[in-house]
């Protein structure tokens, strides 16, 4: 048997706990967050815990073969080295490398200094003052971004979150005050365009694409409202998307590629894990947003149920070195996953309550269900803040897949329960406004 411990508990975990279980000889072992109903009942053993001491010590008990992380949070503060002090192999960079997700300033630096491609206009901050004579001078729109972590719901873009230099100052302070991410922060030019989830696993030398997904960050159907993790994404049958040209694509490659070879250069330490570069292609061509040290959290309920390779021997592979393009395949088919969540998720979110999940009717439906934020007590599912399950729409095309996935959303019931019914379609729509946005003059 193979012994893997599986580190987190959200919608990506699950999914990442039933890749791992297609190969008949792994033996699950869970640290999750919160008790994820679908992780437990995959699992043999599973601890509710976010100590990673705790946590590293479970592996070394059960003796496991290898260790893969989930959330970004671990890796950042380095699990992947206090396992290593142990022997235990882990799927998920080390924290001398995964500070291209813990630090944006890092990240932005990285870029510059090896001439990646990709790069926007950049400031770095950690005063008022500085900031405060930035903006008032900066002709153009801006994005402001908190260096370090904050579950995705740290940045806040000229237009979309805030409309005045007045506002703009009022975040600055709070990120200062409150030490949000850091208290360091980015000011950037403002991208417009579309963005994509390009996500690749990698040994740290060689890199394997995984097909190309769109997330909608957004809380509220049409783009409106405040950012959050995530409320759902989709992915196309030719693993591109239809908004994208040749180009776009070879640059996010070339984005990546680079990225690989400078971190190891930056810091002596190979990137074993999954890398996701976080673009937007807009008139000029593609633009890195931000780099994750992980899988996407929905992407990865895209991807892994359509791979059909043995993940567990894609693992094997990154912890080899030995990573080639033979050992990835996924299906043709397309994918769209939509989340439910509590009402005001990502703003303020209503205390836990209960939800009824019909499993059976969601499995005979043909959609994958996969839990999230989740606790089960007793047999019965309460929410927490953050994302509740998620449904999973495969078919030979996308406007199937997301009915199929719109359709199960009817089998999770809760009082404050939502979900975005505009996820997977209208995409013709993204394609006009993106061939509009390249044929302006300039
Ligand atoms: P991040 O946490 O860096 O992925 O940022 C969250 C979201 O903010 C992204 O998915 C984008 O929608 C938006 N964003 C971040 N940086 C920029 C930028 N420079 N221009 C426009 N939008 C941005
Ligand atoms: N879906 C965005 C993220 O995982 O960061």
């Amino acid at each position: 048997m193979i012994k893997v411990l599986l580190i987190g508990s959200g919608g990506r975990e699950h999914a990442i706990a039933y890749a791992l279980k297609k190969n008949e000889n792994v033996k699950l072992y869970a640290a999750m967050f919160n008790k994820n109903p679908g992780i437990k009942k995959l699992s043999e053993k599973f601890i509710v815990e976010k100590d990673l001491n705790k946590i590293v010590e479970f592996a070394k008990k059960n003796n496991v073969d290898f260790v893969i992380v989930g959330p970004e949070d671990p890796l950042v503060h380095g699990v992947a080295n206090m396992l290593e002090k142990h022997n235990i192999p882990c799927v998920g960079p080390k924290k001398e490398v995964a500070i291209i997700e813990g630090e944006k300033i890092f990240a932005r630096r990285l870029m510059k200094k090896y001439n990646i491609p990709g790069l926007v206009e950049f400031k770095e901050f950690d005063n008022y003052e500085d900031a405060e004579r930035y903006i008032k001078n900066y002709k153009k729109e801006f994005a402001i971004k908190p260096s370090g972590l904050t579950g995705g719901k740290g940045v806040k873009v000229f237009g979309d979150h805030f409309n005045t230099i007045e506002e703009a100052l009022n975040y600055v302070k709070q990120i200062i005050e409150k030490k949000i991410g850091g208290g360091r922060f980015l000011i950037e030019e403002k991208i417009v365009g579309e963005e994509f989830s390009f996500q690749v696993f990698t040994d740290g030398k060689n890199f394997v694409e995984m097909p190309i997904v769109q997330d909608y960050k957004r809380a509220l159907e049409d783009d409106k409202g405040w950012n959050t993790g995530g409320m759902g994404s989709y992915s196309c049958e030719d693993h591109k998307l239809p908004f994208l040209e040749e180009k776009d694509i070879n640059t996010a490659r070339e984005i990546v590629r680079k990225t690989l070879e400078s971190l190891y250069k930056e810091t002596g330490v190979y990137y074993k894990g999954i890398l996701y570069a976080q673009c937007m292609a807009d008139r000029y061509g593609t633009k890195l947003i931000e780099f994750n040290c992980r899988f996407g959290d929905p992407e990865a309920m895209n991807v892994l149920p359509i791979l059909e390779s043995d993940f567990v021997e894609i693992c094997y592979k990154i912890l080899e070195g030995n990573l080639k393009k033979k050992h990835v395949k996924f299906e043709h088919k397309a994918t769209c996953c939509k989340y439910v969540a509590p009402i005001g998720y990502g703003l303020n979110p209503p205390k836990p309550f209960e939800v009824k999940v019909d499993e059976y009717s969601i499995e005979k439906s043909g959609a994958l269900l996969f839990y999230a934020s989740v606790n089960e007590e007793d047999g019965k599912i309460f929410t927490t803040t953050s994302r509740t399950a998620a449904l999973v729409g495969i078919a030979e095309n996308l406007n199937r897949a997301e009915q199929i996935a719109e359709n199960a959303t009817k089998y999770i019931v809760g009082e404050k329960l939502y979900h975005r019914r505009d996820i997977g379609k209208n995409i013709e729509k993204k394609v006009k406004r993106m061939k509009a946005l390249r044929s302006m003059d300039t």
